[in-house]
């Protein structure tokens, strides 16, 4: 039997430490650059046949404990009629970029069975084609989008949203609420269609001061987890750079949250409380590196887990295009046989 990942994420007994890689799906991998060539990302996510069969790839080459849809964070932007594209190697890319209270109007609630059907047709497909393996939905954190829509594109330094979360904070929550609300309607389609956990990319929060945190998005991130027990799947709360977030971000709702490699496992658990799962953490650089360095990272990562229930092994954040698949290939591996229960 493979780990539980659904057991892990409620801290239950799982029988060995499920694995899983963000972007598992994605330009390392030789298929998938051959998808590519005939669709565009966007048009991945938009043709369930396809977007089945790259959602698939990983689970059956790596032998990963979870699925996890393949989309992009965008989509429920694009659905309700915002006018952005992904730029390669840039990121997503928006044409009018927000500016203040006037521009609120341009978020319509999401209505996913008119303004996305692809997204529920793929998770039902892709459901039904993983047999008991589970399959993770997911969503663009408020913030993490805001900071696209506000910034225009990537940012380094966050600037544009952070002025308008200071100057004019009533619209800056007023644009986080509507964001929730997105996320939260895009989310609920998913387990209704049969995803059976979600995750919260809130990749760019660990940009803010814990004051800014606590003060202008943990109250939205309270509220959508709220909304997201009603759907009674495990949930899971990432970022980036999030060490000094995290014991605000253990009160968000969420049951586990995930962190990257700039902070140790153990110093994270002591954090968060043990009251929480605990998704990560290898460098994903490391991944490029010669086998037995990648082996000796693997191992320090499970020791600084110490094989607490709630570990979910994974990456500190996505994998990166350069990475030898045979390496994520052999990292599944050696999880599964380290913390093979005897
Ligand atoms: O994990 C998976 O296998 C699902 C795939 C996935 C994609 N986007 C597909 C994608 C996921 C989970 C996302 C989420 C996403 N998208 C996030 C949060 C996660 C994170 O990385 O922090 C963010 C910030 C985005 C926005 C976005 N979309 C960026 C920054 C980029 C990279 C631009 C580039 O060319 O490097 C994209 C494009 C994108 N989304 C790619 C993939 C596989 C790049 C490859 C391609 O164009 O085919």
């Amino acid at each position: 039997m493979p780990p539980n990942f659904l057991a892990a994420l409620r801290r239950k007994p799982a029988g060995g430490t499920p694995v899983w890689f963000m972007r598992q799906a994605g330009r390392y991998q030789p298929e998938y650059r051959a998808v590519r060539r005939r669709h565009s990302l966007l048009e991945i996510c938009r043709l369930p046949d396809v977007c089945t069969e790259v959602t698939l790839l990983p689970v059956h080459q790596l032998d990963v404990d979870a699925a996890i849809l393949f989309s992009d964070i965008t989509v429920p932007l694009l659905a309700v009629g915002i006018d952005l594209r992904i730029e390669e190697n840039v990121g997503p890319v928006i044409q009018e970029p927000f500016q203040g209270p006037s521009d609120l109007a341009r978020l319509r609630p999401l209505v996913p069975e008119e303004d996305e059907p692809f997204v529920l047709e793929a998770v039902r497909q892709i459901s039904r084609e993983l047999g008991g393996t589970p399959l993770i939905g997911f969503a663009g954190g408020p913030f993490t989008l805001a900071s696209y829509l506000v910034e225009g594109g990537p940012s380094r330094q966050y600037l544009r949203v952070k002025g308008l979360m200071w100057e004019d904070p009533e619209t800056f929550r007023k644009l986080l609420e509507a964001l929730s609300d997105l996320t939260y309607r895009h989310l609920a389609a998913q387990v209704e269609a049969g995803a059976s956990a979600l995750q919260i990319f809130d990749s760019w929060v660990g940009s803010l001061t814990p004051y800014d945190f606590g003060r202008h998005v943990l109250p939205v991130m309270q509220r959508l987890f709220a909304q997201l027990r009603s759907l009674s799947v495990p949930t899971i709360y990432f970022g980036v750079e999030t060490s000094g977030l995290l014991p605000q971000m253990a009160e968000v709702g969420a049951d586990a949250l995930g962190v990257d490699w700039r902070i140790d496992l153990a110093e994270a658990w002591r954090l968060v409380g043990t009251r929480h799962a605990i998704q990560g953490n290898l460098d994903p650089a490391l991944l490029l590196g010669p086998w037995p360095e990648v082996e000796r990272g693997v191992r320090r990562v499970l020791a600084a887990a110490n094989a607490r229930p709630g570990h979910i092994f994974n990456l500190g954040h996505g994998v990166l295009p350069k990475t030898p698949p045979d390496n994520l290939r052999r990292v599944v591996d050696l999880v599964h046989a380290v913390t093979a229960e005897a």
